[in-house]
């Protein structure tokens, strides 16, 4: 039977992943944490019949790479500093992929990190690469999947990738096509310890059912926020399976959202509007995760504090408008 625990909002967990499954979430003292002990990220979700408890604020790794997600960023030093400074707040749960860059961002990940905290979780996806000229290409084949695992391997210095999501359909929406043939690959790679578990990305009910019946699946991750709600009804399913939603674009992605609604909240909540629209997710459903995606150590401070964000009624009224 699947089984998820959902801790409340606002519950402080401190304690390391291992300790806390065998002991559940004491003192901070006893646990010896990596933690600080001001960590407040949102609660903390178990992924279905893993021992994985992912902080419910993460952090999504893609504006690392330079304009365009293409090459290196133009200050390096200030990308690893972001990324310790996330692991360093609380935050252990990562979203990568190795055609971010490319192979750049895992490179920097490995350069800021490694050796990896044990609580830390890596999830990158598979299922595309880069032309010459920055364009996003499918590579979904048998082959391109075993080589983007053992790229993503390499650059991350990694011996088995903790989760790896196979990213179907197009730039933004899903589209509906039988997504065996690369999961099967995929699942092979897990049986071979490769990777410890799988999700999806960028998919609907259908392919997720197809997708049980060839493997387990831990999370999915498609475009969600404020204003692009399309999966309303799949988050509320996916809660009930215990099955982790992570929406990508949590912020609105390259354009992040912009509304005179979600600013008269913020401003109502004392909050910015960016931490309005992560508090809202928090808020929606508590099966979803959060990567909000920054370069900048002014955004990531302000995006984590988001998880201490309070949404009354009325409030939550109003952004309810948002999406139409
Ligand atoms: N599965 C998929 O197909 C897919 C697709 C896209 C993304 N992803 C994953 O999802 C993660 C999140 O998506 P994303 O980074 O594209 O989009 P996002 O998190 O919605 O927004 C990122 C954008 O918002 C800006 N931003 C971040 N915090 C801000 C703040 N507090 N105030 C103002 N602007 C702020 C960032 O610029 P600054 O750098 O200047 O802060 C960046 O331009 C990615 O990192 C990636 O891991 C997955």
């Amino acid at each position: 039977m699947t089984v998820y625990t959902i801790l409340p909002l606002n519950y402080d967990c401190s304690c390391k992943i291992e300790q806390r499954n065998q002991q559940g979430c004491d003192s901070i003292e006893s646990m010896g944490n990596t933690m600080t002990a001001a960590t407040n990220l949102g609660g903390n979700f178990m992924l279905t019949d893993t021992s994985i408890g992912l902080n419910r604020m993460g952090y999504g790794a893609m504006q690392l790479a330079g304009p365009q997600v293409w090459g290196p960023p133009r200050d390096i030093d200030a990308a690893i500093a972001v990324l310790r400074e996330a692991i360093d707040s609380g935050v252990n749960h990562i979203d990568t992929s190795d055609y971010y860059g490319p192979h750049v961002t895992n490179q920097i990940i490995k350069r800021a990190l490694h050796p990896y905290p044990d609580d830390l979780v890596i999830v990158t996806k598979v299922g595309a690469r880069r032309g010459e000229d920055a364009s996003w290409i499918f590579a979904r084949a048998r082959q391109e999947l075993i080589d983007a695992v053992h790229d993503n391997l390499r650059n991350l210095g990694l011996e088995a990738l903790d989760i790896v999501n196979l990213r179907v359909g197009g730039m933004m929406d899903p589209s509906e096509e039988s997504i065996a043939e690369p999961l099967t690959v995929l699942a092979e790679l897990k049986h071979k310890g490769l990777i410890r578990h799988l999700g999806l990305s960028n998919v609907t009910p259908m392919q997720l059912a197809e997708g049980l019946t060839i493997t387990d699946i831990v999370c999915i991750q498609n475009l969600y926020n404020l204003a692009h709600r399309n999966d309303d009804g799949f988050i509320d399913d996916l809660a009930a399976k215990g099955i982790a939603y992570v929406p990508f674009f949590p912020l609105g992605g390259f354009n992040p959202l912009q509304s005179s609604t979600l600013n008269e909240v913020a401003a109502s909540l004392d909050a910015t509007p960016m931490q309005v629209a992560l508090a809202w997710l928090l808020r929606r459903s508590a099966n979803i995760l959060l990567i909000p995606g920054t370069s900048s150590l002014e955004h990531l401070r302000e995006n984590l504090k988001a998880a201490t964000v309070q949404i009354t009624s009325p409030e939550l009224a109003k952004l309810e408008t948002i999406g139409g």
